[in-house]
């Protein structure tokens, strides 16, 4: 049972059997065009860093689902994630407008490539986003297994504006100071940004700044090497795809759950 009749106000509609009901915890606007929110988390729920479910709102005769990246730590007792907002987006045009005590639907299965799983062990891990694409990588920076498997994280957030950026700082401030993964952190997790529109220190678009090797000089780093580098990719279809031709033209091979290997890649969501 999975069609849903819009109900007259007060109504609760049916909730489908592969979905949780969850209710909203909390909502913040970092731009006109960013948001996360929180929700509470299923008992039952478990799933690996970096891996996303899909969200979707009650109340419509077809209800939109879409794959949001869970943002939030796997040993969180809530979930979290980091949303655009499109104008007109069959999902986010009424998402954006939730506010804490709205319910929530999410599919019961959680799945995605951004995990350790589907790569191969390595020396340095590189977690290259763009936009709401840092969105798997904010669970993968708090978790302790990261940290076992590699000696360092390199975490790059490009995106149009520095307020877009502030998600990704805010992020990365929680991490270093958090009881549970702090101490392991330390110096082992680099956090690099860059803005194509804003002015800021940095500026350029990610596949620029490794062309012309200013994401190295910046950080102070060798150049990328297939054999000690693993490296997540996760943004819009272009990036991920011109940055998929680029590792691969540099010999790295895309990983999945069932082949690892040494870079990853999942789309952000857009709608
Ligand atoms: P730009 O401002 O030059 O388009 P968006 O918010 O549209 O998803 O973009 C997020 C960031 O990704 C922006 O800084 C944008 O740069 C950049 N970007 C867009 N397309 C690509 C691409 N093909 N390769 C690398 N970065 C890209």
């Amino acid at each position: 049972m999975s069609q849903v009749i819009t109900t007259s106000e007060g109504e609760q509609p049916e909730v489908p059997a592969n979905v949780f009901a969850q209710t909203v915890t909390q909502v913040n606007h970092y731009t006109d065009r960013m948001f996360s929110f929180r929700i509470t988390r299923p008992a039952s729920l478990r799933f690996r860093s970096g891996e996303f479910v899909m969200i979707g709102l009650p109340g419509f005769e077809k209800p939109v689902f879409r794959a949001y990246s869970i943002s939030s730590p796997s040993w969180d007792e809530e979930l979290e994630f980091f949303s655009i907002k499109v104008p007109d987006g069959p999902l986010t045009e009424h998402l954006q407008k939730i506010k804490p005590g709205d319910t929530i639907w999410m599919r019961k299965k959680p799945t995605g490539t951004l995990v350790l799983d589907a790569l191969i062990p390595g020396k340095r891990l590189f977690m290259l986003s763009t936009g709401t694409g840092i969105a798997p990588f904010a669970s993968l920076i708090r978790d302790p297994e990261c940290y076992e498997k590699f000696d360092q994280l390199i975490l790059t957030h490009t995106c149009r504006l520095n307020a877009e950026l502030q998600y990704g700082f805010d992020t990365v401030e929680t991490t270093r100071n958090d009881p549970l993964v702090g101490e392991l952190v330390g110096e082992n997790l680099i956090h690099f940004t860059s803005t194509t529109r804003d002015q800021s220190a940095l500026m350029g678009r990610i596949t620029d700044l490794i062309v012309n090797g200013s994401l190295f000089e910046a950080l102070g780093v060798d150049k990328f090497d297939p054999e000690n580098d693993r490296v997540m990719i996760c943004g819009s279809t272009e990036m991920t795809q011109d940055l998929k031709t680029m590792f691969e033209d540099m010999g790295f091979e895309e990983g999945a759950n069932s082949r690892p290997a040494s870079f990853v890649i999942e789309r952000a969501f857009v709608g």
